[in-house]
C-alpha cells in the first residue's frame, strides 16, 4: 500500500486471472478517426480481442506508421469504448506532444500496432444501483467504458466532467446517452472549485444513491471523493497516469513513488492503472 495524495492510501486490487487474458500483439485496421474538438481526436479501431476487454483497460499504441521510427516507444491510451458488436474499439486522446500530434495524422483504411488490453480493470459491485464517476481533463476517457458498462448492468450513473476549458471537457454526449445525471465544471468560467464539486458528491453518498465512485485526472478530486465517501462506506477506485515504456511490468519506469529504500511501489502498468483508494490520517 503506498500513500498519495496526502489522506489517500493506494490499494492495489486482488488479481482476476479471468479479467486479464494476456494481452495482443495486434496490427489494428483503423476504421475511423476524427477531430471532436479543437486538441482531441477519436480513433476506431477493429480487433476482436482487444474489442472485449474490460473498462479501465488501456492499450499501448505505436503511433507512426509500421516504418517510420520516430517516436519510438508506444503510448498509453486507455479505451474510451468497446464495441464488441462490430469487432472495434475507441481511443480518445488529446494532442499534447509528437506522439499524439503523428498519431493524429493516421487515417481510416491504415493499420495501427497495438498491444492490450493491459492493467487492471475497474471492478463494478454485482448489483450496483448508482454509480458517480469523476473525471478531470483527458482523464475522463479512463471512465466511460465503466460508465457504459455500469449502465448497461441497470446502474443510474451520475458524472462529473472537470476541465480547464469548456472545450476540453470529454464524454459529455456519452454520458447524455447514458441518461447520466452531469455536473461539467470549468476553472475558466470558475465553476470548478472543489466546494462546488462537494455540493453535487456529498447528498449522492449521503442518501445511499451511489455505492461506488471512479476518480481520474485530478489528485485534489481522489481526495475530494475519498473525504466524502470514507464515513459512507462508498468505494472509490482511481485510474493514475504514468509515463510508460513497455506497458507490461518489464521496464519498472512507472512505479508509482517510493514505499521505501527495499520496496519498490506498485507499477502503475501492471499492478493499476486501476487502484482501490482508502483514507488514512494526513501525515
Ligand atoms: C493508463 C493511461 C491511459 C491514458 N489514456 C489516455 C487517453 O485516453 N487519452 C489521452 O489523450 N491520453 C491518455 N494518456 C496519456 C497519454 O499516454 C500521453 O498524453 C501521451 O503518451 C503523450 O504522448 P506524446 O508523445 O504526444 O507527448 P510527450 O512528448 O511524450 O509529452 C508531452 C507532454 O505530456 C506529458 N505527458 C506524457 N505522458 C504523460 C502521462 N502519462 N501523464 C501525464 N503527462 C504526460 C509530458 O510530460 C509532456 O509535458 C494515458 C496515460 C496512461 C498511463
Ligand atoms: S511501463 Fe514498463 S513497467 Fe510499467
Amino acid at each position: 500500500m503506498s500513500v498519495f495524495p496526502p489522506g489517500v492510501a493506494l490499494q492495489v486490487l486482488a488479481p482476476d486471472p479471468s479479467e486479464r487474458p494476456p494481452p495482443r500483439f495486434a496490427a489494428a485496421p483503423i476504421t475511423a478517426q476524427y477531430r471532436i474538438a479543437a486538441e482531441h481526436y477519436l480513433l476506431r479501431l477493429r480487433d476482436p480481442q482487444i474489442a472485449r476487454g474490460a473498462p479501465g483497460q488501456f492499450v499501448m499504441i505505436k503511433p507512426t506508421r509500421a516504418l517510420e521510427v520516430h517516436p519510438q516507444l508506444p503510448r498509453p491510451m486507455a479505451v474510451y469504448r468497446y464495441l464488441p458488436a462490430s469487432e472495434e474499439f475507441e481511443i480518445v486522446y488529446r494532442v499534447v506532444g509528437t506522439g499524439t500530434r503523428v498519431l493524429s495524422e493516421r487515417a481510416a483504411g491504415e493499420v495501427a500496432e497495438v498491444m492490450g488490453p493491459v492493467g487492471q480493470p475497474f471492478r463494478l459491485r454485482p448489483g450496483l444501483a448508482g454509480l458517480l464517476v469523476i473525471g478531470r481533463g483527458i482523464g475522463t476517457c479512463s471512465l466511460t467504458a465503466a460508465a457504459e458498462r455500469a449502465a448497461a448492468q441497470g446502474a443510474r450513473v451520475y458524472a462529473v466532467v472537470s476541465a480547464r476549458r469548456r472545450e476540453f471537457l470529454v464524454g459529455l454526449d456519452l454520458f447524455a446517452r447514458l441518461e447520466a445525471e452531469v455536473l461539467a465544471v470549468n476553472d475558466a468560467d470558475g465553476t470548478s472549485a472543489p466546494a462546488r464539486v462537494g455540493a453535487f458528491v456529498a447528498p449522492l453518498v449521503e442518501a445511499g444513491r451511489v455505492q461506488q465512485i471512479l476518480v481520474c485526472g485530478s489528485h485534489r478530486l481522489i481526495a475530494l471523493a475519498v473525504r466524502l465517501a470514507a464515513p459512507y462506506g462508498v468505494e472509490v477506485q482511481v485510474s493514475l497516469e504514468a509515463h510508460m515504456a513497455c506497458g507490461i511490468g518489464y521496464c519498472h519506469g512507472c512505479s508509482h513513488g517510493a514505499v521505501g529504500e527495499s520496496e519498490e511501489a506498485p507499477l502503475v502498468c501492471r499492478d493499476g492503472p486501476v487502484f482501490r483508494c482508502l483514507q488514512v490520517e494526513a501525515a
